[in-house]
């Protein structure tokens, strides 16, 4: 049984994955959010929830206590959330984290000049590939609310390859890495729907 903890569980792919999660395996998850009044338990046996910041170290390193893999579904100031991240997984012993990104930050996206609304995605994924850590860093495309579990991958230095992916798709891949021992250990994958 696979212990996650997931950071910013108040974002949408992260309930949306937290949902797939519980329908299709049995691991248990911590929701680690700021203002946790906005969520409900949806399964108060396999479920915990925690109120934090993630750049609140001490919160953070607590929550961190016994769990095996951390999915950290973050946005606004993204690098110190990196770092902050790697040294409390350094000081909890804790290796697998996956880590969403955004497509583009390596300026890989084919007629699309790079951004600088996406220094924070290339800044914090910088941190995490250069920890030591068995990270998984995910570029999706924009996400779409199609039922169909469809995507490719292109790995880092390889052009990326299409424009959007489902949500549904996302989260098969996050629970498949979060739970899947050594898949896809130090890649920085790009992901669009097929
Ligand atoms: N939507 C797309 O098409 C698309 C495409 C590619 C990449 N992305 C990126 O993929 C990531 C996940 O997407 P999403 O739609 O799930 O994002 P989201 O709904 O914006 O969720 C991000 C979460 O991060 C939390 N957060 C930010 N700073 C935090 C902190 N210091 N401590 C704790 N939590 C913090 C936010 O919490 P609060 O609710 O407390 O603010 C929010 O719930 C985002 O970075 C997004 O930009 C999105």
């Amino acid at each position: 049984m696979t212990r996650v903890l997931i950071l910013g569980a108040n974002g949408q792919l992260a309930r949306h994955t937290a949902t797939v999660f519980l329908r299709t395996t049995v691991a248990t998850l911590t929701l680690y959010l700021r203002r946790a009044s906005r969520l409900k338990n949806p399964d108060p046996a396999r479920v915990r929830i925690v109120e934090g910041d993630v750049l609140d170290t001490q919160v953070l390193t607590a929550a961190m206590k016994d769990q095996d893999v951390v999915y950290a579904n973050l946005a606004g100031v993204m690098k110190p959330q990196a770092a902050a991240i790697v040294d409390a997984m350094h000081s909890s012993g804790l290796k697998r984290l996956v880590f969403i990104s955004s497509m583009g930050i390596y300026g890989e996206v084919p007629g699309e000049r790079y951004r600088s609304v996406l220094d924070p995605y290339r800044d914090s994924a910088a941190v995490v590939e250069s920890s030591d850590l068995d990270y998984t860093v995910l570029r999706p495309g924009w996400f779409t609310q199609d039922a169909a579990i469809d995507y490719r991958l292109t790995q880092k230095g390889e052009p990326f390859e299409g424009h959007d992916v489902s949500l549904n798709s996302l989260s098969d891949l996050i629970v498949k890495l979060a739970t899947t021992p050594g898949l896809h250990v130090r890649q920085s994958l790009g992901v669009a729907k097929a």
